[in-house]
């Protein structure tokens, strides 16, 4: 049988501790040899973006940019989500994690590739230590999936359709969110719109939700809900349940993520640092567990499309800014990051 989840480890004995698999045992994975500090991490106002005028957009663009080469990452607010969507979200995928054991094992995914993959920790066959966490990663373009029961469970067949029109709507205000914020960002670089979209196949781009939830931990300090990682994509937009936990890394601190009420957090990822030629660098990231309340996240992950081949943009690529990166198919980069174990950026590794 597949090894259980951490909801279902916490759900059936009053844990005192943290069992042997979990706890951290290397230094790469500890969480407290690098300072945490307080810091406060750039907004960016969304509607500025869409609906201000050419010079608020200017400004904006240029804010993003900024946020892009210092911090890899920023908070979206006024992004007109509506709130009720985004709490719609978290209920419904509350409820997935919810189910039994052996309900969830429908979708144990046996390869990285499955449209629909519930498992824990990243991945189980390479680690040395498991992470305090359970996922569930759904595609959702260009081909839209969502868990779905055999008939024989009504009730479940109604909730089903719920989550599949909820996470449709979800995927897709998300993506045309993240569409508009690529595109002030190629703005921010010298790029034309039209470029990068091409070059990156966009019009089929790949987007995944990945969801995530870490209950709350009997002894926090010892073991870690995510190690210190880039994402694979081009920009990740997360989704947090009001608790904190994510962590990202800056000029060699850690920042604590508060998340403000009803804002996205968007983090760069590591075709961002490709495409660019390493001027806008994917951000490591990392979370933390907590021994009070149980955190849920929903990564919407933002990416070119599988089959294109993606290499730095050739307008940032001359005698003084050599190419970086060689091109790989976005699907293979993705398969081998999904393949090993969850690791800085070793996912560069082989474009480099
Ligand atoms: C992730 O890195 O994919 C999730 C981070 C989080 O849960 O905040
Ligand atoms: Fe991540």
């Amino acid at each position: 049988p597949p090894p259980s989840s951490v909801k279902e480890l916490t759900n059936s004995t009053s844990l005192g501790s943290v069992p042997p698999q979990y706890a951290i045992r290397n230094p790469e994975t500890t969480m407290d040899i690098e300072p945490i500090i307080e810091e406060e991490i750039p907004t960016v106002d969304f509607s500025l973006l869409t609906e201000g005028t050419p010079e608020q957009r200017s400004q904006v663009v240029r804010h993003l940019g900024k946020a892009c080469e210092e911090w890899g990452c920023f908070m979206v607010v006024n992004h007109g989500i509506p709130e009720r969507l985004m709490e719609a979200m978290l209920i419904s995928l509350k409820e997935f994690f919810d189910q039994t054991e052996e309900e969830k094992g429908e979708y144990t995914g046996k390869h990285v590739m499955d449209p629909i993959r519930c498992g824990t920790s990243f991945n189980l066959t390479v680690e040395d230590v498991r992470y305090w966490r359970d996922y569930l990663k759904v595609f959702v373009h260009p081909i839209f999936y969502s868990p779905a029961k055999p008939p024989r469970f009504r009730l479940f067949r109604l909730w089903a359709s719920w989550l599949r029109e909820t996470s449709k709507e979800y995927a897709e205000s998300t993506r045309a969110m993240g569409m508009e914020l690529l595109r002030g960002i190629w703005e921010s670089l010298g790029l034309e719109e039209d470029d990068m979209t091409k070059a990156l196949d966009l019009h089929s781009c790949f987007q995944i939700l990945v969801c995530n939830i870490y209950p709350p931990c009997p002894q926090p300090e010892l073991a870690i809900g995510l190690p210190a990682h880039s994402d694979h994509g081009l920009l990740t937009i997360l989704l947090q349940n009001g608790v904190s936990g994510l962590q990202v890394k800056r000029r060699g601190s850690w920042v604590r993520v508060e998340p403000l009420p009803n804002s996205f957090l968007v983090n760069t990822g590591d075709h961002m640092e490709i495409v660019s030629n390493g001027r806008y660098k994917s951000v490591l990231h990392r979370a933390e567990v907590n021994s009070q309340s149980t955190r849920l996240s929903i990564a919407s992950v933002v990416a070119p499309s599988l089959d294109t081949i993606v290499e730095p943009a050739s307008q940032l690529v001359s005698d003084e800014h050599p190419m970086m990166f060689r091109g790989m198919r976005y699907g293979e980069y993705v398969e081998h990051q999904q393949a090993n174990r969850l690791k800085t950026k070793s996912a560069m590794d082989p474009v480099r």
